[in-house]
């Protein structure tokens, strides 16, 4: 029941809350006679939904000792038999696409899951190891600083022009990435890797973090109040930096190669100024995205949570060479385009309608998926969102230009 952090939940309530939003737009509506397995869950375990019900705050979901765990663990059990329930009776069309919709839903949450629980172990004092593996044996670090890093970055050129962004196809895809729509893209190149540890911390050594002339105003503001002067889980002790993963703690030395995570929006455009490059729009990561799907030389595998890693992978020298390697999987890319609605956005009717479409304000895009992401759940048109100054997903730096 630990709660690191304002911005994280617990894993306990993590669990129950899946299966409240199974219960609250599906079975409540869809399954004739649907018992609630607790009169109070609707509104303890309901996460934003104004339409619906009152609802904690979020900072003190840890403070929630009761129900305990068993009961929630029951709780699940007892969607679970429901949902099979009503899958049993042929039910209409709305309830099917809900049901898939809550499994997204989950899908998120396996996301958030892991990153809150890398932030609750990073604050605790015995710092705990998630996974104990070698990392260096599985190719995510090295022990001599690699070749690569002297290697200028390359990039890749994309022609731009008239392009189509959005969702197409059968498969799911959440209200936010529809309708799909034209875009003008002028010639850009993007580069064929994400900035890695080694890469930031030259940054960090050229004044980085003390030069206000690469900072955005919010940026730096956000700067002078919050301290930082490293990623979210790297510290320092004596001079040598360490990073703190789901693999226990690993000395930057090791990650040279590695792609940086847990950086702020701000963190981000402000090492592309520094770098004398920018962020990629997220039509530009889009338009890349799609063109490596019509060129199968272009598809890269990801580091995605099923790969079991974890954290982020150094990109190969061969990913590289063929084109945009990490596009999917490692990080989340930040990009420079604020979170909007496409035109002719309409967000779902109803509380749905409240998922996506109400944050759209003070946030940016991000693309792409991280080390955490369920392979199933990322697409090209995705559009995750967070406010500039979060910094405590896995998200990471790519490097645009022109
Ligand atoms: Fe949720």
């Amino acid at each position: 029941m630990v709660q690191s952090t304002a911005e994280a939940s617990p894993a306990k309530w993590h669990l129950a809350h899946t299966a409240w939003f199974f219960e609250s737009f599906v079975l409540r509506e869809f399954l004739s006679g649907y018992r609630l397995f607790n009169a109070d869950f609707p509104w303890l375990f309901n996460s934003y939904y104004q339409s619906l019900a009152p609802f904690p705050e979020k900072r003190l979901r840890a403070s929630f000792s009761r129900p305990g765990l068993d009961e929630i663990l029951r709780y699940r059990e007892h969607v679970d038999e429901a949902v099979e329930r009503l899958l049993g009776r042929n039910p209409e069309p709305e309830a099917l696409r809900r049901i898939e919709l809550g499994v997204n839903h989950e899908e998120q949450h396996q996301e958030l899951l892991l990153t809150d629980i890398l932030h609750a172990f990073f604050t605790n004092p015995l710092r705990p190891v998630y996974l104990d593996k070698d990392a260096e044996a599985e190719g995510l670090t090295t022990r001599s600083k690699n070749r690569d890093i002297g290697r200028p970055l390359g990039f890749h050129q994309y022609e731009g022009g008239l392009r189509e962004v959005g969702h197409k196809g059968e498969g799911f895809c959440y209200d936010n990435e529809l309708p799909r729509h034209r875009v003008w893209l002028e010639p850009y190149a993007l580069a064929r890797r994400l900035v890695t540890c080694g890469e930031f911390a030259e940054f960090m050594a050229d004044g980085g973090y003390r030069r206000p002339e690469f900072w955005l105003s919010a940026g730096w503001m956000a700067v002078q109040s919050n301290g930082w002067r490293a990623p979210l889980y790297w510290t320092s002790e004596s001079g040598d930096w360490s990073v703190f993963t789901l693999r226990g703690e690993l000395p930057l030395a090791r990650l040279e190669t590695t792609p940086v995570s847990q950086v702020s929006y701000f963190e981000a455009d402000a090492y592309a100024r520094w770098a004398g490059r920018r962020l990629a729009t997220e039509f530009e990561w889009e338009a890349a995205a799609e063109n490596s799907v019509q060129n199968s030389a272009e598809i890269q595998p990801g580091n995605l949570l099923d790969s079991g890693r974890l954290t982020p992978a150094p990109a190969t020298e061969l990913d590289q060479n063929q084109g945009i390697a990490q596009q999917v999987g490692d990080c989340w890319e930040w990009t420079a385009s604020a979170y909007l609605g496409y035109p002719g956005y309409r967000p779902e009717t109803g509380a749905l309608g409240e998922y996506n479409g109400k944050f759209m304000s003070g946030q940016m895009v991000l693309r792409g998926g991280s080390c955490l992401t369920p392979a199933t759940h990322i697409h090209s048109s995705y559009r995750n969102f967070f406010a500039p100054e979060t910094r405590w997903q896995f998200s990471g730096i790519r490097l645009a230009s022109g």
